[in-house]
C-alpha cells in the first residue's frame, strides 16, 4: 500500500508538529493539516514562519521548507478527508467537564465527530489513524462508526500514539526512542501497520518501530506518561520530607539516578507537574480501573494526581506563610507561565493554579514569560470560574519585560525553568524589591548561594 496523500485532522501541538516533521523527511507525500479554527489555520499559513501558533525550537525552519511544498494548512476539511489514504486524528481529547465521568473520562465529543465526517465524506478505501491520546478501546468506537457508512468504503485503524514532548518535539520526532504501531493483527491489518512502518521508516531505525496490537497500543500510551508522572510524584513527595530534614532533594535525585535501574531523568522536583497529558491520562487510567471494578489500582495512580496537587498548593502556602501570614494586596512577581520551558502552552501549568490560590488571598501579581502571550493567561484563569474576568484583570499585571515584573514585589516566584531566568541581574532585581527580598524557586533553577550573598531570603523546593 503505497501512501502519497496525507489528512491530518487537528494542527495543535502534536498535529501540526508531528505533520511538519512527516512532511520534511518525505518530500513525495502530500500532507494536508486541517483545523476547523480558522485563526489557527491563518497563523499556521502566515507569510513569517515565526507567527505559526505553536513554538517550538526548531518547528518554524521545518515548516518554512516544507510548507507550500508538500505540507498545507487549510480549513477546508471534507476536501483534504476525500482525497487522503491515510488520516490522522489529533483532535483534542480533554477530560469531561459533565455528565458521567466528569472529571476523570476522557470527552470523545470531538474523536467521535471526525469519525462521523470521515464516514460521511470518504469514497474510497483510508488509514485511519489515532494520534491523540486516548482511552483503551477507542479504536472499537472508530471502528464501530466507520463501519456503519454504509458507502462500502474499507477502513482500518491503527493506533500511533504521540510521546514527543513539548519544548523538544522536533528532536523528539527526528529522533524518537521509539515509534509505536497498534493495529489489527489480521492481514489487512498488517498491511495497514506496513503503511505507516514505511513512512517512520524513512528516517527512524527500523529496530526503533514497534508494532503491537490495537489495546496494547492505546493502553501503552496511558502507561508511559502515567509512570513519567508517578516519577515527578515521588521525588516531589520526597521534596517535602527534605525541607523538614537536612536532605538536599538534588542530591537525592543524583544518588537515586546514578543507579542504572532507576536512571536519572524525570527526577526533578518542581512545583507540580503540567501539560495536556500526565493529569489525563492518570485521569483516564483511574476512570478505566475504575469502572472495570478495580478499586486499588485505580486508588494507586490517583494518587499521583493527588501528591501532584498538593505540591502547587503546598508552593503557594509556602509564599504566604513566609510573607508573614498575608500576601493582601502585596505583589508577587510571578517568572514564567507555561507548564515548562520552551513552549508557548499553558495547559494544567502548574503556575495557573498557584496563581488562583494567591489571588484567593487578594495578592497582586505580575506575571512576565517569555513566550506566553497576557490572553492566553487571562484566559487560563477566566477558565477557573473562581472569581470575575473583571477581578483577574484588576488583580493580575501583565507585563513584558521581567524587571517591572520585579519592580516594587515582595517576593518573586519561579515557576518555569526558562533558561533566561538564571541570566537575569539578581542584583538589579534585589536593589528594585521591597525588603525583605524573597525568592520562591519552584524549579531549583537559580543559584542559592550566590542570591543569599546579594541578600535575598530564598526558599526552593526540597532544600
Ligand atoms: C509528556 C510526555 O513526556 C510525552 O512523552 C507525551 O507525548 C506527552 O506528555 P509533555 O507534557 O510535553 O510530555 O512534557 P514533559 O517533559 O513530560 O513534562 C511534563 C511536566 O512534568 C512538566 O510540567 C514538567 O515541568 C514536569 N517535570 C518533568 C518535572 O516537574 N520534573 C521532571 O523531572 C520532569
Ligand atoms: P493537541 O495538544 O492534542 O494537539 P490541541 O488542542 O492543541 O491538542 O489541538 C487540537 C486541534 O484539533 C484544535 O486546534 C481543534 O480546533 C482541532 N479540532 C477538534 N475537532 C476537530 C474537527 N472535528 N475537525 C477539525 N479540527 C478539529
Amino acid at each position: 500500500m503505497n501512501i502519497t496523500k496525507i489528512c491530518c485532522i487537528g494542527a495543535g501541538y502534536v498535529g501540526g508538529p508531528t505533520m511538519a516533521v512527516i512532511a520534511k523527511q518525505c518530500p513525495d507525500i502530500q500532507v494536508t493539516v486541517v483545523d476547523l479554527n480558522e485563526s489557527r489555520i491563518n497563523k499556521w499559513n502566515d507569510p513569517n514562519v515565526e507567527n505559526i501558533p505553536v513554538y517550538e525550537p526548531g518547528l518554524s525552519g521545518i515548516v518554512a521548507e516544507a510548507r507550500g511544498r508538500n505540507l498545507f494548512f487549510t480549513t477546508e476539511v471534507d476536501r483534504a478527508i476525500k482525497e487522503a489514504d491515510m488520516i490522522f486524528i489529533s483532535v483534542n481529547t480533554p477530560t469531561k467537564t459533565y455528565g458521567a465521568g466528569k472529571g476523570q473520562a476522557a470527552d470523545l465529543k470531538w474523536i467521535e465527530l471526525c469519525a462521523r465526517q470521515i464516514a460521511r465524506v470518504s469514497t474510497s478505501d483510508k488509514i485511519v489513524v489515532e494520534k491523540s491520546t486516548l482511552p483503551v478501546r477507542t479504536a472499537s468506537t472508530l471502528k464501530d462508526i466507520l463501519k456503519h457508512t454504509g458507502n462500502n468504503v474499507k477502513f482500518q485503524i491503527l493506533s500511533n500514539p504521540e510521546f514527543l514532548a513539548e519544548g523538544t518535539a522536533v528532536d523528539d520526532l527526528l529522533t524518537p526512542d521509539r515509534v509505536l504501531i497498534g493495529g489489527d493483527q489480521d492481514a489487512e491489518g498488517k498491511q495497514a501497520i506496513e503503511a505507516l512502518v514505511n513512512i517512520y521508516a524513512r528516517w527512524v531505525p527500523k529496530e526503533r518501530i514497534l508494532t503491537t496490537n490495537v489495546w496494547s497500543s492505546e493502553l501503552s500510551k496511558l502507561t508511559a506518561n502515567a509512570f513519567l508522572a508517578q516519577r515527578v510524584s515521588s521525588i516531589n513527595a520526597l521534596s517535602e520530607l527534605c525541607e523538614f530534614t537536612e536532605a538536599n532533594i538534588g542530591e537525592v535525585a543524583r544518588a537515586i539516578g546514578t543507579d542504572s535501574r532507576i536512571g536519572p531523568k524525570f527526577l526533578k522536583a518542581s512545583v507540580g507537574f503540567g501539560g495536556s497529558c500526565f493529569q489525563k491520562d492518570i485521569l483516564n487510567l483511574v476512570y478505566i480501573a475504575r469502572s472495570y471494578g478495580l478499586n486499588e489500582v485505580a486508588d494507586y495512580w490517583e494518587q499521583v494526581i493527588i501528591m501532584n496537587d498538593h505540591q502547587k498548593r503546598r508552593f503557594a502556602n509556602k509564599i504566604i506563610k513566609t510573607l508573614y501570614n498575608t500576601v493582601n494586596g502585596k505583589k508577587i512577581a510571578f517568572l514564567g507561565w507555561a507548564f515548562k520551558k520552551d513552549t508557548n502552552d499553558t495547559r494544567e501549568s502548574a503556575a495557573i493554579y498557584v496563581a488562583d490560590h494567591l489571588l484567593y488571598e487578594q495578592a497582586k501579581i505580575a506575571v512576565y514569560d517569555p513566550k506566553v502571550s497576557a490572553d492566553q493567561m487571562y484566559a487560563d484563569l477566566d477558565y477557573l470560574n473562581t472569581r470575575t474576568v473583571e477581578e483577574n484583570q484588576l488583580l493580575v499585571d501583565v507585563v513584558q519585560d521581567p524587571y517591572e515584573a520585579c519592580q516594587d514585589a515582595h517576593a518573586v516566584a519561579i515557576l518555569t525553568e526558562w533558561d533566561e531566568f538564571k541570566d537575569y541581574d539578581w542584583q538589579k532585581i534585589y536593589d528594585a524589591m521591597l525588603k525583605p527580598a524573597h525568592i520562591f524557586d519552584g524549579r531549583n533553577i537559580l543559584d542559592k548561594g550566590q542570591l543569599e550573598r546579594i541578600g535575598f531570603k530564598v526558599s526552593a523546593i526540597g532544600s
